[in-house]
């Protein structure tokens, strides 16, 4: 799919359309979107997975929304996989001053956010989102703030993630990526608030120079790590929300939970007038100029614009653009966009006492 099919492809709803406030502090992001994706493929072979549909909008829109309405000023992508794409949306729907830097190769997140020092090499504080990282936090406070700080969630088996150990003031001690006996259960979630930028920067160039790295990749966590052990003082916040779109399952619950938390019960008269003869089961985004027939949608259906259902009953489900879903039941599903699912009709005559399965 080429990128000039992109306004299609992606959304045609009301994002980008958060006047850019400078409430109360100056406010500088950086957002790798540089990955592949693959374990979200096949939706990923036509698009990069921050642009994949969730909740009415794509996974970056929800970043975007969230941080212009914080008063974003500037932002730096680090771009690589279908970059061109991540592009031409962010120009076509944000006013915000972005920054393009492209990872040629998929060297780690450390890496990738190494690029962004052109943009952000001064002592102006800077907030690293990871670009497929949806989270709900008091973000503002944060800023506000003004000290570097990491975003942490408490999860209930720490080995699987990277894990921050704290001191007895609450500062962090320590990252440790997988621990088999964590000392605490607080998790990165991919969200950082860094004070001092030229710091960071300054320890991942020696990292990539050393050419340290951890499970083949040059990490974040050990920059951020070497910066500690070097003296840096860093607090840690509270991600309330932290929200996966890694996988098929974990964006299919990522799609329950947003649509249930933020905005999906909010127009149910408005959309059950927009498709008469058909019913809609909120919680459900629907996009604009969608066609619905004698269907059942939702709960936690989202669907983007341009698609044509008919006939069906869908929950749990994403259906992206201009797409056509015909005579199917389809639950936990994904349906990604100019696809087609058609089911089947019968005409049946089916005898007393018969017993018929159509599997
Ligand atoms: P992931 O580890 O989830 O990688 O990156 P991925 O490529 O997106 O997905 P999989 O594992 O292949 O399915 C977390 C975030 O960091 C960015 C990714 O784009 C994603 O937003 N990233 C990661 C980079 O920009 N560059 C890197 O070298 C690594």
């Amino acid at each position: 799919m080429d990128s000039e099919k992109l306004p299609i492809l992606v959304f045609r709803g009301s994002i980008g359309k958060h006047p850019i406030t400078k409430g109360y502090a100056r406010m500088k992001a950086i957002i790798p979107v540089a990955g592949i994706g693959t374990r979200l493929r096949p939706h990923t072979y036509t698009a990069p997975k921050v642009l994949l549909p969730v909740a009415g909008k794509p996974i970056l829109a929800h970043i975007l929304d969230e941080l212009t309405a914080l008063g974003l000023d500037e932002v730096t992508f680090i771009i690589g996989y279908k970059g061109e794409m991540i592009r031409d949306f962010v120009n076509q729907n944000y006013k915000v001053k972005a920054n393009f830097v492209e990872q040629p190769e998929m060297l780690g997140l450390g890496h990738a956010i190494s690029l962004a020092k052109p943009f952000h090499n001064s002592d102006e504080p800077v907030l690293i989102i990871l670009g497929d990282t949806i989270f709900s936090t008091d973000l503002k406070s944060v800023i506000e703030a003004g000290e570097s700080a990491i975003g942490v969630h408490e999860v209930e088996d720490g080995r699987r993630f990277g894990i921050v150990e704290l001191n007895d003031d609450g500062s962090v001690k320590k990252l440790i990526e997988k621990p088999e006996n964590p000392p605490t259960n607080l998790a990165l979630v991919g969200i950082y608030f860094m004070k001092h930028p030229t710091r960071l920067f300054d320890a991942l160039d020696a990292m990539i120079e050393k050419g340290t790295t951890t499970k083949g990749e040059f990490q974040l966590t050990d920059a951020l790590q070497s910066m500690l052990s070097a003296g840096e003082t860093m607090k840690v916040f509270n991600v309330e929300g932290w929200f996966d779109c890694g996988k098929a399952e974990t964006i299919l619950a990522t799609n329950k939970a947003l649509l249930d938390n933020l905005n999906g019960h909010g127009n149910e008269t408005e959309l059950q007038a927009r498709f008469p003869g058909s019913v809609i089961r909120m919680p459900a985004a629907i996009g604009e100029d969608v066609v619905m027939e004698h269907c059942i949608i939702g709960p936690y259906v989202s669907v983007s614009a341009g698609t044509t259902l008919r006939n069906c009953i869908v929950s749990n489900s994403i259906v992206g653009c201009d797409s056509m879903v015909c005579n199917i039941v389809l639950q936990d599903s994904i349906v990604s966009d100019n696809a087609k699912v058609t089911g089947n009709h019968y005409r049946l005559n089916v005898g007393d006492s018969s017993e018929i399965s159509l599997d």
